[in-house]
């Protein structure tokens, strides 16, 4: 009797007889021997038909059978070093061979195509291997925070994504129809958060998070998955020494379980195999003299007071070979929650990290303010809506705490992780400016 098998195990059934459920990545050969690459969703393997080891019917549905058709393989597992796949080295000497639907011809050939049409066609093009590999890392990603986070007491807590006012300024609000009144996609679980660690501690959520953005970049989607820690009792210093340890967490995960994938998409281990405590922090201060000496020669520059835009991001992190701190921008250019910096009220307690590879920032947090009444300042000099927050502005009267958090972009993470070009390929059916399809 033939097991049903995941070609991911297949290595456990050299010598014995298997079924292989999944689809046709390609074919070739000629004549009397042909070769099918065959994946079935955790990984490829090569089906080898000879004319004259299998059933004419057999091999005649071998010679008929399409790029991407759905089949049923049968046959017995060999080691061969040589055989290609993921993971190489076994294939299949095929016996039998079941059309489950002959697919039509496939839109995505081995041969080059524009991004343009690979977009259009994204519910097809997630099968090819290089965002297969791509989307297991990615999983793989939010699975080593899930597991760092929920190791070192922090709760889950899910926050809501119909909001009544803004948490990451108004710019960039969806408006949704709420039973008449206007409401808003989330951008941000944070502010609810703020709220949850005083009933437990240490929270995050994790879940979809929305920016109108009007920027067409390598880095905005405007559907975006964000991760949130939020803990009680915890500054700015300690906020750095979470950040640094999920991230180092995150990539030490990846190359422990991810190693097939990162060579599949040729991606240079050595870069992420330093990532490990402790990254290097600077002040923004620091930032702007730096980048004003670093950017002369491209005619990258900036005033202090700017905020930091992305080829500003792109030369300091190109300039460390590690993720860096930026700590201490000015108090006008973040939200409005920020805590000021006490003797120095112009800066604010707040930190970006930003990859390396010229990446830029893919964290944004920091220590969030205590005081009431400066918060209330903050909300009118936002022009946010006053009665929206009321409820915020009760956290720092009943039981205010420091406290601290952050927000890691998953797409930005893995995007970096991957070294990808563009943050398209680092979601599954990403959502920007102007398109929506599929
Ligand atoms: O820096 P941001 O706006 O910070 C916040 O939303 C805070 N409330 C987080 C917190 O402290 N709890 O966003 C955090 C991260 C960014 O560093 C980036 O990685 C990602 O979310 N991000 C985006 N990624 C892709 N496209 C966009 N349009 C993004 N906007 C934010
Ligand atoms: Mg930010």
């Amino acid at each position: 009797m033939a097991t049903i098998i995941r070609i991911e195990d297949i290595a456990q059934y050299v010598g014995q007889e298997v079924i292989i459920r999944g689809w046709l990545y390609a074919k070739t050969g000629k004549g009397k021997l042909q070769f099918l690459r065959v994946r079935d969703g955790t990984g490829i393997a090569q089906a080898v038909a000879f004319e004259r080891g299998v059933a004419p019917e057999v091999f005649e549905r071998v010679q008929e059978v399409t790029q991407e058709s759905s089949i049923v393989v049968t046959g017995t597992v060999r080691a061969d070093e040589r055989a290609p796949g993921y993971p190489g080295g076994y294939e299949v000497g095929l016996t039998g061979l079941e059309i489950i639907q002959l697919a039509e011809e496939y839109p995505i050939t081995p041969k080059e195509h524009g991004i343009e049409f690979l977009m259009l066609n994204r519910h097809l093009w997630l099968r090819s291997t290089q965002q297969w590999a791509i989307l297991r890392i990615r999983a793989t990603v939010i699975k080593a925070i899930r597991n760092w986070l929920d190791d070192h007491g922090f709760l889950l807590v899910d926050t809501p994504l119909l909001t009544p006012a803004a948490a990451e300024g108004t710019t960039t609000l969806f408006e949704v129809d709420y039973f008449g009144t206007p409401a808003y996609l989330s951008q941000s679980g944070q502010l609810y958060n703020e709220a949850t660690i005083a009933a437990f501690g240490k929270t995050y959520c994790f879940g979809p998070a929305f920016r109108a953005e009007k920027s067409k970049t390598r880095r905005h989607v405007m559907e975006l998955w964000m991760v949130e820690p939020e803990a009680a009792y915890v500054e700015l210093d300690e906020c750095i020494e979470i950040e640094e340890q999920l991230v180092s967490h995150i990539v030490s995960t990846v190359l422990a379980e991810r190693r097939m994938e990162l060579e599949i998409i040729e991606r240079d281990v050595s870069k992420l195999e330093i990532i490990r405590p402790p990254f290097p922090r600077i002040s923004y201060d620091d930032a702007v003299e730096m980048i004003n000496r670093l950017g002369k020669d491209q005619e990258i520059s900036i005033e202090w007071g700017e905020d930091l835009g992305a080829p500003q991001e792109a030369i300091l992190s190109e300039h460390f070979d590690k993720p860096l701190f930026v700590h201490h921008y000015p108090t006008e250019v973040k939200a409005f929650y920020m805590a000021q910096e006490p003797d120095r009220p112009e800066v604010c307690k707040s930190v970006d990290l930003l990859a390396p590879e010229g990446y830029g920032e893919i964290i944004g947090g920091g220590e969030r303010s205590g005081d009431p009444d400066f918060l209330e300042k903050q909300i009118e000099r936002h022009n946010l809506p006053k009665d929206a927050y009321s409820w915020y502005l009760d956290l720092r009267k009943y039981g205010g705490v420091p406290h601290s958090g952050f927000g890691l972009g998953i797409e930005r993470t893995v995007s970096w992780i991957c070294n990808l070009p563009h943050i398209r390929e680092s979601i599954a059916f990403p959502r920007m400016l102007g398109t929506i399809y599929p």
